[in-house]
Parts: structure tokens; C-alpha cells; sequence
């Protein structure tokens, strides 16, 4: 059997800058992968080019996914398969209700995913809604407001996070969805994440800092600096770098 995600040798540049190099990892269905490195080391270039972002060139390498050659695939198919991008920073959407733009990226999985119209009703959607955003600690009023505008960091991030719950993606990308967060969001939403987890479901996490990792065990630590995986570990990585930081790979905190 293929896999779940295979990134083989992957290359991406922005514009005329190679950014990542010859990158490879492979996710199996149900695991849990974290990806640290420090700031401007590609992560979210990577987790981008898999979402199908437009920003990025693809100069090198492949990526399947269940099978299929991800790369080829247009960013609503990406999605329509499975993939999630939960974004290091969500854009602010004026006159869309995060409400309405929640409903409409349900439905658009739904339809795809499930022939039957029950699955559909607005008011099944509705009741999941509110229970999801109470399991998130959100206050209701927050659907109705429009998409991240004038939300905090912290809220944007449980907005994400709420569109993942809603979403059941297989594969979730998610980027620094810990950043921003105090301690009792950052409970919350490590507690969506892990809510998801199960033999179908896979993620990768980004992360700057380790504190996440105490609530989300992965079952893969990789430190990615300059554009490449430069160590690859078990969750004993993470506390690794936790007391040492990123100078064992010539970096400093300040880079
Ligand atoms: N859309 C973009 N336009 C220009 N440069 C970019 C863009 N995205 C990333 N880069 C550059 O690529 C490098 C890696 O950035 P990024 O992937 O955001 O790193 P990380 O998420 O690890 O902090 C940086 O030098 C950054 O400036
Ligand atoms: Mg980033």
C-alpha cells in the first residue's frame, strides 16, 4: 500500500529563491508529524506548496497523496481530498460571517463527500456549529461577526481550529496554530487537535516553540532549517530543543 503523504526530494522557490531543498517526509495515515525550525526556515513555504498556494513554484520532487500525485491537483481538489491549511495568519474577510463562510466550506466538503442531503440541513449544521464553538470555549456571538476582523490572535486561531472540527479533514496542516495563544487557549485548541486524532487522520504540525508539544504528542519530531529536515526524532527531540534552542544547527534564537 502507497503511503498516506510521500514527500519525495520536494523543491520550492519563491519567485527566483529557492526556499526549501530537496525536502522528503513520510506521513502514514493516523500519525501525528511535528516540523520546528526557526523563523524564515521554510515551514510554512512547505505547508503552503502542499495546500496548493499560488505563491510557490514547485522546482523539484514529488508529493502523493492516497495515492495520487497531490501537486497536479488544483487547491480545491487538494481540499476536496482531504487536505486542511489551518494558516499561521488567517485573513480578515470583511462582509462574510464566519458563520456563513463556515457553512458554505461545509456544505462544498458535504457535497462531496456524502451524497445523502440529511447531512446537509442547515439545522444539523446549526446545532454543530454551537457545539463545536462551546468545546472551543468561543462565545457564540463570534459566529455572526465577520470572518477574523477584529478577532485577536488567539481568537483567530480557535476560528481555524473550529473550520478543522467542522471540516474533518484527513490530513491537517497546521501552521503555528500555537502561536498567539495563552495557556488556557492553547489547552483548548491542543484538545480540538487531539480530538481528531484516529487511524484516519493524520497532521502535521508546525511549530516555533515546543509548548504545544506537551499537549499534542507527536509521534514524529523534524528540525527544519534553511529550507531543509535536519534532524528527525521521537518527542524526545522536542524536549531536546526545548533546553538547547536551535544552536546546535548554528543558529541562534535572534535568526
Ligand atoms: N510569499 C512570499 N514572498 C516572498 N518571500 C517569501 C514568501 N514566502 C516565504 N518567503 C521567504 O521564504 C523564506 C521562508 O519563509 P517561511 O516559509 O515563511 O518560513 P517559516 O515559516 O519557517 O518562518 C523566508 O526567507 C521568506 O522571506
Ligand atoms: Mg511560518
Amino acid at each position: 500500500m502507497s503511503p498516506f503523504l510521500q514527500i519525495s526530494d520536494l523543491s520550492i522557490a519563491v519567485g527566483d529563491t529557492p526556499v526549501v531543498s530537496g525536502l522528503s517526509l513520510t506521513i502514514d495515515a493516523g500519525e501525528v508529524h511535528a516540523i520546528m525550525g526557526p523563523n524564515g526556515s521554510g515551514k510554512s513555504t512547505l505547508v503552503s506548496t502542499l495546500a496548493g498556494h499560488p505563491a510557490y513554484a514547485v522546482t523539484g520532487g514529488s508529493v502523493r497523496f492516497m495515492g495520487k500525485d497531490l501537486l497536479a491537483m488544483e487547491p480545491h481538489e487538494r481540499a476536496q481530498s482531504g487536505v486542511f491549511l489551518a494558516f499561521q495568519y488567517p485573513k480578515e474577510i470583511a462582509g462574510v460571517s464566519l458563520r456563513s463562510f463556515l457553512h458554505a466550506a461545509y456544505n462544498a466538503q458535504m457535497a462531496v463527500r456524502t451524497p445523502d442531503a440529511v447531512q446537509r440541513s442547515p439545522i444539523k449544521f446549526q446545532k454543530m456549529l454551537a457545539a463545536k464553538m462551546e468545546e472551543l470555549s468561543m462565545n457564540p456571538a463570534f459566529a455572526d461577526r465577520a470572518l477574523n476582523q477584529g478577532f485577536s490572535g488567539g481568537e483567530k486561531k480557535k476560528a481555524e481550529i473550529l473550520q478543522l472540527l467542522l471540516l474533518q479533514p484527513l490530513l491537517a496542516l497546521l501552521d503555528e496554530t500555537d502561536s498567539g495563544l495563552d495557556i488556557d487557549a492553547l489547552k483548548i485548541v491542543a484538545e480540538g487537535v487531539n480530538s481528531m486524532r484516529s487511524p484516519q487522520f493524520s497532521a502535521l504540525l508546525v511549530t516555533h516553540y515546543v509548548r504545544i508539544l506537551d499537549h499534542i504528542r507527536p509521534d514524529h519530531v523534524h528540525v527544519m532549517v534553511r529550507g531543509s529536515i535536519v534532524e528527525s526524532g521521537g518527542s524526545e527531540l522536542a524536549v531536546q530543543l526545548e533546553r538547547e534552542g536551535y544552536k546546535r544547527y548554528g543558529i541562534t534564537e535572534a535568526a
